[in-house]
């Protein structure tokens, strides 16, 4: 019985990696004959994926199986996402941020923690002073320095969740924290406290209000939007203290919103 679940399992595992977009069909049907809900299938799928996997293998791996998408123009294959690249999505970020930094009266240090592809980073990089930009997929920062590094961007490898991570008058946090699991979620902001003054993060909520924060799930290319949540620091488990907040900027995707929030800490 074992062996026909892990054959099965296989068998959508393999459908799954090679029409990404039929994942949420497939799932919900897999789990529908199974009794289960389309949720709890997607995050055991995922379990299983990346069981034993250390983050820096899963993100890796995210990458070169191209879940989150693929650009053909892209030689070395990294693609971050549609977040990342819809015209509507990435123009409502830039300008919103562009308002926020020309509060400060000088171009604000900035440290971009999961800065992906540098999409989105090349474009608000002139809004800033010393920029530097993270990620955990060493072959992606290896690739960012040599295609970004003559926007005078200090390019380092490490993980938000265990590293300590480098000062700033802001931080900006976008779409990174929405694929890792409360735990690794705790870590970073354990870590993120007393590093810089503003915190500014990005996720994609179901709604603007009134669903339930930070639903368990592990590490992963998958989001908490199936399950109808979103991640909210400033919510239990994460409570994380701020001395004020507000809101950016909101833009409608895909079953929600993404949402930008600059925190006072
Ligand atoms: C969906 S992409 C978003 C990229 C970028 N922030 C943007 O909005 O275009 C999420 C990124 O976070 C990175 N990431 C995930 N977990 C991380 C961690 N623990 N430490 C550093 N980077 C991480 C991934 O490698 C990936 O590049």
């Amino acid at each position: 019985m074992s062996d026909l679940r892990e054959t099965v399992l296989e068998a959508i595992r393999m459908i799954v990696n090679r029409h990404p977009r039929l994942a949420p069909r497939i799932e919900a049907l897999a789990a529908q004959a199974q009794g289960r809900s389309a949720q709890d299938l997607a995050d055991f799928i995922e379990w299983k994926r990346y069981q034993g996997m250390d983050l820096a293998e899963i993100f890796t791996s995210i990458y070169a199986e191209g879940r989150w998408g693929r650009d053909e123009a892209e030689p070395e294959g990294y693609f971050s996402g549609t977040g990342t690249r819809t015209p509507e999505i990435a123009g409502a970020y830039v300008a919103a941020l562009r308002s926020f930094a020309a509060e400060f009266g000088h171009p604000p240090s900035v440290v971009d923690l999961g800065c992906g592809d540098f999409h989105i980073g090349a474009q608000i990089r002139p809004l800033f002073g010393a920029y530097t930009a993270c990620d955990i997929v060493p072959g992606l920062i290896e690739r960012n320095r040599q295609r970004f590094g003559v926007l005078g961007v200090d390019f380092r490898c490490l993980d938000i969740t265990t590293d300590d991570l480098p000062h700033a008058d802001v931080i900006l946090v976008r779409q990174v924290l929405q694929h890792l699991s409360n735990r690794d979620i705790a870590g970073f902001v354990r870590r993120v406290a007393g590093v810089c003054r503003h915190l500014v993060v990005t996720e994609h909520w179901p709604a603007l209000d009134g669903f339930t924060p930070n639903a368990v799930k592990p590490s992963g290319s998958d989001i908490r939007l199936a399950q109808g949540s979103g991640v909210v620091l400033t919510a239990p488990p994460f409570n994380l203290a701020v001395q004020g907040e507000r809101r950016l900027c909101a833009v409608p995707e895909v079953g929600g919103v993404i949402v930008t929030t600059a925190y006072r800490l």
